[in-house]
């Protein structure tokens, strides 16, 4: 996408569950943009980012940062005796971006595309062939249905498109939960065009067999079929998952003074795995919601599913449905829950449901 940038606008959007190596890819990909001689800014958005002012400032920081960066590598390399390239910036200056956009854009829309204008100007005239904003967390940022309110994505999006409709060669690259898709499609009808999206899902059975084994080659260790087996059944080819169990089993192995890693080693690990699993992966995301919250959250384990359904909800918590209906929002808002349609809800972390589950049998039993 870089190389056809910027006639072709370089913009993705990368969405998937918790968990799936959104931001492992998304750091690779800035390594990439990195070795095609564009400028990576990556960033990890906030809930906090969610207004127009903060989206703005931290854009703009972020900008400033990318041309410190650029000019830092430079007298890196000036140091160690290579010249830096002659080159010159933009060939569109900022008087021709933002004649041809005064109509219907709001000014801070102008000062971030400014920023950003600038940022690209100075990556261009250190020999970069642009610059490639990669957002982490993008989901976080979003408009207000209300007019009058905030819109902060819409915001940013309008500032990006701005500067590329002069060709101005700025790629940008949004990572999220499902969710962000939504946002999207809310902020500006446009976007539907304007982003080439990806769904990271998890990986096929080949892909998690491999991805547990291949550490282990010349390590000594030996995994049994079986274990292999089960473990790939068991964590849905979900990477953090693979990883997880993998670590696990390998410190049962180490504690147990033994290279076999056998099927009654993972029957001894498995309690462990799952501690740690709660522990690590789910108990995070449940700690930070409120008391009410977490109500209708516990109260969803009773529920069928996929998906959650607003009016089995109704039945099974105890509040009223204007309530429920608060309480989902926020759920959404911190991410452990997404809205797949009006009405039905899904969780964002993989197998979030037998966690619920072995939560209320632990709770039911004490
Ligand atoms: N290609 C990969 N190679 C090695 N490890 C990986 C790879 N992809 C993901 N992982 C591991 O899986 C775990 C989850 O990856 P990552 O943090 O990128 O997920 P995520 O989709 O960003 O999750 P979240 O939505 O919670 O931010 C990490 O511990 C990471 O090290
Ligand atoms: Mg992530």
């Amino acid at each position: 996408m870089l190389r056809a940038a910027p006639e072709q606008p370089a913009n993705m959007r990368l969405t998937g569950l918790r968990g799936v190596g959104k931001s492992v890819l998304l750091k690779e990909f800035a390594d990439r943009a990195g070795e095609q001689a564009w400028e990576p800014a990556l960033l990890e958005l906030q809930p906090s980012h969610n207004t127009d002012r903060a989206i703005q400032e931290v854009i703009t920081q972020l900008a400033t940062a990318t041309r410190e960066a650029v000019s830092r590598s430079e007298r890196v390399r000036a140091a160690a005796g290579r010249a830096a390239q002659a080159a010159g910036g933009l060939a569109v200056s900022w008087g021709e971006v933002s004649v041809s956009y005064v109509a219907g854009t709001r000014p801070d829309e102008t000062d971030l595309a400014k920023a950003l204008y600038d940022a690209t100007d100075v990556a261009l005239r250190h020999g970069r062939s642009g610059v490639v904003l990669l957002l982490d967390e993008a989901q976080a940022i979003r408009d207000d249905r209300d007019r009058s309110g905030q819109h902060p994505l819409s915001l940013l999006i309008a500032a990006v498109s701005m500067l590329q409709r002069t060709e101005v060669p700025l790629g940008l690259v949004v990572c999220g939960l499902p969710t962000l898709t939504g946002n999207l499609l809310r902020a500006r009808s446009y976007t539907e065009r304007m982003f080439r999206g990806e769904e990271i899902d998890s990986l096929d059975g080949a892909e998690a067999e491999q991805a547990l084994t291949e550490p282990l080659a010349g390590t000594g260790a030996e995994i049994d079929g079986a274990v292999v087996a089960e473990i790939v059944d068991e964590v849905e080819g979900y990477p953090y998952f693979i990883q997880l169990w993998g670590a696990e089993l390998w410190d049962a192995a180490v504690t147990a003074d033994t290279s076999a890693m056998t099927p009654a080693l993972l029957a001894a690990a498995r309690p462990d795995i799952y501690r740690r699993l709660d522990i690590d992966f789910y108990e995070p995301r449940v700690a930070t919601l409120t008391p009410a919250e977490q109500d209708v959250l516990i109260g969803s384990a009773d529920c069928s599913y996929p998906p959650l359904t607003v009016s089995e909800l109704n039945e099974s918590v105890d509040k009223s449905p204007g309530n429920i209906n608060v309480l989902l929002g926020r759920l959404v808002e911190n991410g452990v829950m997404y809205r797949v349609r009006k009405g039905q809800y899904e969780y964002t972390a993989p197998k979030f449901r037998e966690y619920l589950e072995r939560r209320v049998a632990g709770d039911r039993g004490r």
